[in-house]
């Protein structure tokens, strides 16, 4: 028997071992938080109850790190512990048992519940109420410098009290927060990846961490982080009796505070509502992984002290595990209006915090070949929130070696044409816009709500006329008669005349809303807003996208032949030439506003070793492209993927004809007209820079509304550049052009305040 428990405390350990190595250094973790917990509660118990066979190196001794050799370490004033888990509500019984044990007879404990936040660790320190240094919990001793990217955290307060009516700040207060996204910031950053033509963020936590830990702040100011304080490691001048009061005298001084903490009278009450919190998770701003019970009376607290790197006076009490792990059954293909092909991982049902779970994301085939998934794996599955379950990873340890690899199909499997994987993407996808998958896919979006919102056209219907060979594209919904809907199964005069009567009310929809509603890739309500900014019909854009498409042509046409053809060996040639083949996404934007190309091609072509004639005519057909695409690449906010995408679009010959077809039947392809408030910027072109008080959008309407136009980049003919806090380089370029900065303040100024 003590041989089996030596036995199972070794094995505990090696599995930790390899598990934590899994997680922290390959970031590749094979088995659920829920089973690592699980494990690691196991050893503590067996350790705690046989300390004689506790290993020197048992992983229960010791503290994860997050530490990376991107920032100088610093010291803790004060360990920085963890918790120890609760997975129901007997583990809260046992643990009050085991305190009041620790405690005089007849103690009586009062408890504080909050949520536990799934963020990261942060640890602040103030001296005489200015912030002087944040750092990452590290390994507990240490952690991180991040200083310069915490304080363009908006959230946290860079001076204390910040009503200076609070009082005196104290001599020194070092306190403890997470540091998350909320949700809603979460989803707009991925919209913005999105719009940028890059990869979304798949979980808040992770993006969270590797946003904190941006070697450059301006790139951590560009996220929208959040900070909750929650605890103070170490003060001077603090006397405070209960964490109750804790809370408050953080908030007072000005922290965020999480508001839905509560103060229980005793385990009754905060058991009861820790169930019903289960229920609330899904509606708050922020993701959790729990709540956090603290004994509120701190004198108790530090009478029962610190077991390990765990204070018995706290304990996190977990949600059921939102990670199990399944059998991956099969993958099956969906095909999307755009034609992007997305896997979908079919699984064994496995119950996942409360949920049935039995299809799961897979994102994307690079991404399953970069966590190495194959069909017959054992896979483990997350479920968090509203978002869609999706595959962390396989379980390699478990394979049998009959497990094949998971790759794209070679045709499409609703038409049957061949799969392409356009140069530089990720996805591959169905290119046949008649693909019938793709066609109901195109309707259901371009009928739907957000788009051109017409009633009483879902899905069964949309199949109906495509069955019946009345509708082939979008275009073709406007065009629909009453006698051939009559004669359809199931449509009764009532039904025809609210649906051709919906239909003729969508023809009169917002010039935005008609470009959404098309469903270019990475063109949302937000990007079709900036388009209407800039273009003021269907005919500009689509004039534009020519333009492009021809210069891009003559590009490629007249510079090819200068290039040489031998394949090069050298990286740097090889470099040079991509560059060339893709001159819309790779050159124009990146010259947009060099006033001479020559010398800037030469110094980017030196591997290619050109004669300057041949420089000069390179120099000729990038003017004509960058002229040419100017339109699309100064809109800020529209990168070159999104660019090339929307040229891609207009320039397609079946999209030609269906936006003929939707012209011709009296659909609107203008631009409203532009509110004017005043005309204080009449004639002038402003660049914004750096944070404002109000989001981005905003300022630039207000600018808009009286006159001005917002550009993205700086040049001679910039009349402003307007820099909030942080601003970038566009502040040097304005000093270089000679363009005058000013502040938001003074912007509001020239409008009349
Ligand atoms: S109190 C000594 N309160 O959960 C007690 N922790 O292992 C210190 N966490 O890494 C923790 N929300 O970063 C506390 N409201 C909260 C929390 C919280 C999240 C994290 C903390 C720590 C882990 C506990």
């Amino acid at each position: 028997m003590t041989i089996d428990i030596r036995g199972r405390i070794a094995e505990l350990s090696e599995k930790l071992h390899f598990h934590n190595y899994r997680y922290h250094v390959l970031n590749e973790p094979v088995i659920s938080d829920g089973e690592y917990d699980r494990m690691f509660r196991d050893l503590q118990t067996l350790e705690a109850e046989h300390p004689q066979y506790a290993r020197a190196d048992s992983p229960a001794q010791r503290v994860g790190s997050d530490l990376s050799g991107d920032f100088p370490k610093v010291q803790h004033p004060a360990p920085i512990l963890s918790l120890a888990n609760a997975f129901d509500e007997s583990d809260l019984r046992a643990w009050e048992e085991r305190n009041l044990r620790l405690l005089p007879a007849g103690s009586r404990l009062r408890y504080v519940l909050q949520p536990k936040l799934d963020g990261l660790s942060i640890v602040i320190s103030y001296e005489n109420g200015a912030l002087t240094r944040a750092a990452t919990r590290g390994n507990g001793v240490m952690g991180d410098d991040v200083t310069a990217n915490v304080k363009t955290i908006r959230t946290v307060p860079l001076r204390i009290p910040v009503d200076p009516s609070a009082g005196a700040a104290p001599p020194r207060l070092v306190v403890r927060g997470e540091i998350l996204f909320h949700k809603d910031s979460f989803l707009a950053l991925n919209q913005e990846q999105v719009a940028q033509g890059l990869p979304a963020y798949i979980n808040p936590r992770n993006t969270a961490s590797g946003s904190l830990k941006q070697k450059d702040s301006r790139e951590t100011a560009k996220r929208k982080l959040s900070a909750y304080i929650y605890d103070i490691v170490d003060s001077e001048g603090v006397a405070l009796e209960s964490e109750w009061d804790i809370l408050g005298y953080l908030r007072a001084l000005g922290f965020q505070v999480i508001s839905d903490a509560s103060l229980c009278a005793d385990l009754d009450e905060a058991a009861a509502q820790a169930a019903a919190w289960e229920a609330r998770r899904d509606a708050l701003p922020f993701e959790i992984d729990g709540l956090v019970l603290k004994v509120d009376d701190l004198s108790a607290a530090r009478e029962l002290g610190v077991v390990g790197k765990d204070p018995r006076g706290a304990i996190a009490y977990k949600f059921p595990a939102e990670e199990a792990t399944t059998a991956l059954l099969g993958v099956t293909i969906g095909v999307g209006r755009t034609g992007k092909l997305t896997p979908t991982a079919q699984l064994e049902p496995v119950f996942i915090g409360g949920v049935t779970v039995s299809s799961a994301s897979l994102h994307n085939y690079e991404q399953v070949a970069a966590l190495d998934i194959r069909q017959g794996d054992r896979v483990i599955v997350k479920r968090s929130g509203d978002v869609i379950p999706y595959v962390i990873g396989p379980v390699p340890d478990v394979r049998s070696g009959d497990e094949t690899p998971i790759l794209p199909p070679e045709v499409c499997p609703f038409c049957a044409t061949k799969v392409i994987q356009p140069a530089g993407a990720i996805d591959w996808f169905c290119p046949n816009p008649t693909c019938p998958e793709r066609v109901m896919r195109t309707l259901e979006f371009f009928v739907s709500r957000g788009a051109m919102d017409i009633e009483g056209m879902g899905p069964q219907t949309i199949a109906a006329l495509i069955e019946a060979g009345l509708i082939q594209d979008e275009a073709d919904i406007f065009t629909l008669k009453a006698e051939p809907l009559l004669a359809l199964e199931g449509f009764a005069e009532k039904k025809v005349e609210n649906l051709l009567s919906a239909i003729a009310a969508a023809k009169a929809r917002p010039f935005a809303r008609v470009l959404t509603s098309l469903g270019i890739d990475g063109v949302g309500a937000t990007v079709a807003g900036l388009l209407t900014d800039n273009f003021a019909s269907m005919a500009d854009l689509q004039a534009t996208a020519a333009q492009v498409r021809d210069a891009e042509a003559a590009f490629i046409k007249k510079t090819r032949p200068l290039l040489g053809d031998e394949t090069a060996r050298d990286p740097d040639v090889e470099q040079a030439r991509q560059r060339m083949a893709h001159p819309t996404t790779d050159l124009a934007p990146r010259y947009l506003e060099a006033p001479e190309l020559g010398p800037r091609l030469e110094r980017l072509l030196r591997p290619l070793n050109l004669p300057a004639d041949s420089i000069a005519i390179i120099a000729e057909q990038l003017r004509t492209l960058i002229d040419a695409s100017r339109p699309l690449h100064a809109i800020e906010g529209l990168g070159p993927i999104l660019a090339q995408n929307i040229v891609d679009w207009f320039t397609d010959s079946h999209n030609k004809s269906v936006l003929a077809k939707m012209g011709a039947a009296g659909v609107n392809m203008q631009a409203e007209e532009k509110v004017v408030a005043g005309t204080a910027l009449a004639g002038k072109t402003l660049v914004l820079t750096g944070t404002m008080s109000a989001p981005r959008g905003e300022i630039k309407a207000l600018v808009e509304a009286n006159g001005g136009k917002v550009t993205g980049s700086v040049s001679k003919r910039t009349s402003y550049v307007v820099a909030g806090d942080s601003p970038g380089s566009k502040v040097e370029r304005a000093e270089k052009a000679g363009v005058p900065v000013i502040s938001e303040d003074e912007l509001r100024a020239l409008l009349g305040g």
